[in-house]
């Protein structure tokens, strides 16, 4: 088997080698799904907070709270209980699958937590990815690294790539550079194909650390809608792939509005202001 692939009417061919060890076909497909590579770029709808927070505000009816958001959004990310109970299944978004879990906002300990969801169960989940936390630093540190390093073993069985995410539990104190450059990079060192992490000061550290793409979390409700597109343009600028933002969208009283401003900074390379100014525009219709 060659190793490196060969160059035919100007498009590269990867040698036999490099299909089976750099990426398989599936996982490809599925990545691109996510990530679009028209501009390389991606924006995650998460409702996936009732795993570890019961009902939350805007989710009560995940249906509801989804359904005129999904066509501004490259994945949607969720358990498979809210999948079945509550999700169309003629939608065509890619479904980024919640599997780990079992803790409560009432445990003492957020970070125990386990996979939730088999393999198989993913598939007939038709899941073109699969999203775990890991608690770098946490009492169940080990756990969860091992939780993650075991469901890439399986998930890269399938084709399927796994999203990790960076979790820090209740303590939020812990989210700076160096911190999350570690659980980054930790991450994709075990497998990870993508990672999900905070935006923090000096962020573009944590992205030069970590050879897979990185994409940020929306975290609560911001004081503004125009603090939202700055940070999303801030982390792009500073090397991030996208966003997996819920509460900042969905809790929104124009969601619509909102999610299509944020798809214009991440699609369109649109300013902050310029999103600002759409948004402004949109909750008028
Ligand atoms: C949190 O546990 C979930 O993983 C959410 O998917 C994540 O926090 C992103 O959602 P939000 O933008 O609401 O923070």
């Amino acid at each position: 088997m060659g190793r490196a692939g060969t160059m035919t009417k100007g498009v590269y061919r990867p040698s036999n080698l490099e299909r089976v060890i750099l990426m398989d076909w599936g996982m490809k497909n599925r990545l691109s799904r996510i990530i679009r590579p028209k501009t390389g770029r991606s924006l995650i709808l998460p409702i996936d907070h009732g795993y570890f927070m019961g009902p939350t505000k805007g989710l009560e009816d995940p249906w509801k709270a989804v359904e005129s958001l999904l066509s501004y959004a490259d994945g949607l990310m969720l358990t498979r209980g809210a999948l079945r109970s509550s999700i169309d299944s003629g939608i065509d978004t890619p479904i980024v699958l919640r599997v780990s879990g079992g803790s409560s906002i009432l445990s003492k300990d957020l970070s125990r937590e386990t996979i939730t969801t088999s393999i198989f169960e993913a598939v007939r989940c038709n899941a073109s990815a699969l999203a775990l936390s890991i608690f770098v630093g946490s009492a169940y540190e080990h756990e969860t690294l091992s939780n993650l390093a075991e469901l890439v073993d399986d998930a890269e069985e399938y084709g399927i790539p796994v999203l990790a995410v960076t979790a820090v539990g209740r303590d939020l104190d812990k989210r700076d550079a160096r911190y999350l450059a570690l659980c980054c990079r930790i991450a994709a060192e075990l497998g990870a194909r993508f990672v999900k992490t905070y935006y923090c000061e000096g962020f573009q550290k944590v992205v030069e650390g970590c050879p897979v793409p990185v994409l940020i979390a929306g975290g609560p409700r911001m004081d503004t809608e125009f603090d939202v597109l700055q940070t999303t343009f801030d982390a792009l600028q500073e090397g991030a792939v996208g966003v997996v933002m819920g509460r900042n969208i969905w809790q929104n009283d124009h969601a619509v509005a909102m999610i299509r401003a944020v798809r214009s900074v991440i699609h369109e390379d649109a300013t902050a202001e310029e999103a600002h100014e759409m948004y402004n525009q949109l909750k008028l219709e």
